[in-house]
């Protein structure tokens, strides 16, 4: 099974596609955390990673695509993936689309969670995130057990640099601009599988499997 998670910044795609990804049995492959990781290396893709994420830009499809498609070559071998954060505009759907036919697979679902853009923002400004192991947490709704450390590794928190208010409201344009159109792209296929994105992170997750496994 091949799924997109797909969904404006802080709709909570990380989230839910991290315990689906575990309930499932499915690889999840994150672009967003696979970009920090580059960046925190420090080599010259990573500063090149790092200047346009911290812009809120799209990192451009040439750095994008090579660096999925190293992470796509190994689909085929287990029962499947998530993708979270990839494709992002059309012509990363268009290229992923071609990387799975040529294995003969092809994405089964999207899922797409709608979240209003008030409940985005007030996601974004109080998240925290694992420096080891991204799992992402809320300041006030669902805080760390120990105040700056991971409950899963024990890694140290911190808040993503392109979670300032003013780099979120530019995700916020680009991801209407280039990302949203991809609804209309799966849903003519019939492969969006709309999912209400408020409420807790449980009840979410309960909505995602159920409606997956309805085929
Ligand atoms: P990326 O890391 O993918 O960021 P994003 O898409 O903007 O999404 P976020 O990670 O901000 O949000 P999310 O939906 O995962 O929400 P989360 O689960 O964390 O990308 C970052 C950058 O990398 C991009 O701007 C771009 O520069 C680059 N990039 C990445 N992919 C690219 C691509 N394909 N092409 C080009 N460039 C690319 O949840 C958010 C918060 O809400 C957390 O605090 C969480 O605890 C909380 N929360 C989650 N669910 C709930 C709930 N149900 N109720 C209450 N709180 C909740």
């Amino acid at each position: 099974m091949y799924i997109i998670f797909l969904g404006a910044p802080g709709a909570g795609k990380g989230t839910q596609a991290a315990i689906v990804a575990n309930e499932l049995n499915l690889t999840h492959i994150a672009t967003g955390d696979l970009f920090r990781q580059a960046a925190e290396g420090g080599t010259e893709l990573g500063r090149k990673v790092k200047s346009y994420m911290e812009k809120g830009k799209l990192v451009p499809d040439r750095i994008t695509m090579q660096m999925v498609l190293e992470h796509v070559s190994v689909l085929g071998q287990e029962s499947g993936a998530i993708l979270d954060g990839f494709p992002r505009n059309l012509k990363q759907a268009k290229a992923l689309d071609e990387a799975l036919a040529k294995k003969n697979k092809a994405i089964d679902k999207v899922v797409y969670i709608k979240v209003p853009e008030e409940e985005l923002l007030k996601r974004l400004s109080g998240r925290w995130v694992c420096r080891n192991c991204q799992t992402p947490y809320h300041a006030t709704d669902s805080p760390p057990k120990a105040e700056g450390r991971c409950d899963r590794c024990g890694g140290q928190l911190y808040q993503r640099p392109d979670d300032r208010e003013q780099t979120v409201r530019k995700r916020l344009e680009v991801y209407l601009d280039k990302t949203a159109p991809l609804v209309d792209y799966y849903d003519r296929v019939g492969k969006i599988v709309a999912i209400d994105g408020k409420g807790g992170v449980a009840k979410v997750s309960q909505k995602i499997v159920s409606a997956l496994s309805r085929g």
